[in-house]
């Protein structure tokens, strides 16, 4: 008997404002066009925190959906993980203020820096977690306010990003040690500091100097992304003697359509496989796995028993993969 953590429940939060293209163009007076945006990343449209919203308020909401829809009540939580680069404070965590608004006064929360692999990261910590006993029911949320990292001068960079929470709860429960177990199945991690430079905040707490705005190459990340999150697609599938053939469902980190849609040609995935969000939500960091997933597990496409590839690359340079049967 091994134990699994089964994703019980999940939640969204989507900030209340919405910007077109068109909309945030004007706004901040850029020199870039819909017709720019939409064919080369596949973004329409992205929310934005209301001033004074904070990271911990949109996750704590974006829990409380999770706890909803798993039926389970906030007492019942031993450990909160928040993969988040846009934390309220360096500390105290992110995670334990949402602890507080959650009203839970047990366990133990964290936050995961992994920027926008940060979610299947928080998985994978919680998969150890619960499989070795240290926690029963877990928390694991994304949530990031990247509109207040952005520089409203960069258009390389400004008009790629959202803000959003989503989240999820595992629940330990027995399997057989097999897939066919309902649960996370792995999960694969991977970092390279060399390329720290190529995504990254410059500034920040800490920091020798910088505003604690964003730089990207995009280019550079895009080249990366295209090969590595192949290889860890791969890896995680062999390690469960699994081929493409095996995937219900990608739900792929939302940061580029072009770069989603590659990926669903490589695994031979028709394109109604693929769940694409990042049309609706721009890149919203950690949190467009679980956005994308909540979505597509409470609208009834992902069915009990479906299993689903997870996958993200992001600063660090980090990325990962992760497979789940619902
Ligand atoms: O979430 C973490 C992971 N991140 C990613 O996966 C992002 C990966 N990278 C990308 O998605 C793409 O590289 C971008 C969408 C960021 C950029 O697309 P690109 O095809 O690599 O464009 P580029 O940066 O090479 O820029 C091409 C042209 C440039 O003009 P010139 O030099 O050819 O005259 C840019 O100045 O497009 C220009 N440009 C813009 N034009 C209108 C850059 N941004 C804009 C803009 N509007 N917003």
């Amino acid at each position: 008997m091994v134990l699994r953590a089964r994703i019980a429940g999940c939640g969204a939060y989507l900030p209340a404002q919405r910007l077109s293209n068109d909309e945030l163009a004007a706004l901040h007076g850029l020199d870039t066009s819909d017709a720019w945006i939409r064919e080369r990343t596949g973004i329409g449209f992205r929310h934005m925190a209301a001033p004074g919203e904070t990271a911990s308020e949109m996750g704590a909401a974006a829990a409380r959906e999770a706890l909803a829809h798993a039926g389970a009540q906030a007492s019942e939580v031993d450990a909160i993980l928040v993969a988040t680069s846009t934390p309220d404070s360096a500390f105290p965590a992110t995670a334990v203020r949402i602890q507080a608004q959650l009203g839970v006064t047990r366990g133990f929360a964290f936050d995961m820096a992994a920027a926008c692999t940060g979610f299947v990261y928080a998985l994978g910590v919680a998969d150890s977690l619960i499989r070795s006993g240290a926690a029963r029911c877990v928390l694991v949320i994304g949530t990031e306010v990247f509109s207040r990292i952005l520089d409203w001068t960069d258009r390389g960079t400004c008009v790629l990003f959202g803000d959003g929470a989503g989240a999820v709860l595992l629940r330990a429960e027995p399997g057989a040690g097999t897939t066919a177990d309902r649960g996370i199945l792995s999960c694969h991690l991977h970092a390279d500091g060399r390329h720290g430079d190529i995504l990254h905040i410059e500034g920040g707490a800490g920091s020798t100097g910088g505003a604690g705005l964003l730089r990207m190459a995009g280019k550079e990340v895009f080249r990366h992304a295209v090969t590595k999150l192949a290889a860890v697609v791969d890896e995680a599938l062999a390690a469960n003697g699994m081929t493409h053939a095996d995937i219900n469902w990608l739900v792929p980190h939302q940061a580029n359509a072009r770069i989603i849609e590659a990926m669903g040609r490589k695994l031979n995935l028709p394109r109604e496989r693929v769940v694409m969000t990042v049309e609706r939500h721009a890149n919203t960091s950690a949190a467009s796995i679980p956005l994308a997933l909540c979505e597509a597990r409470r609208d009834g496409r992902i069915a009990d028993g479906d299993l689903v590839v997870m996958e993200a690359i992001g600063g660090g340079l980090t990325w990962g993969a992760a497979i789940a049967r619902f």
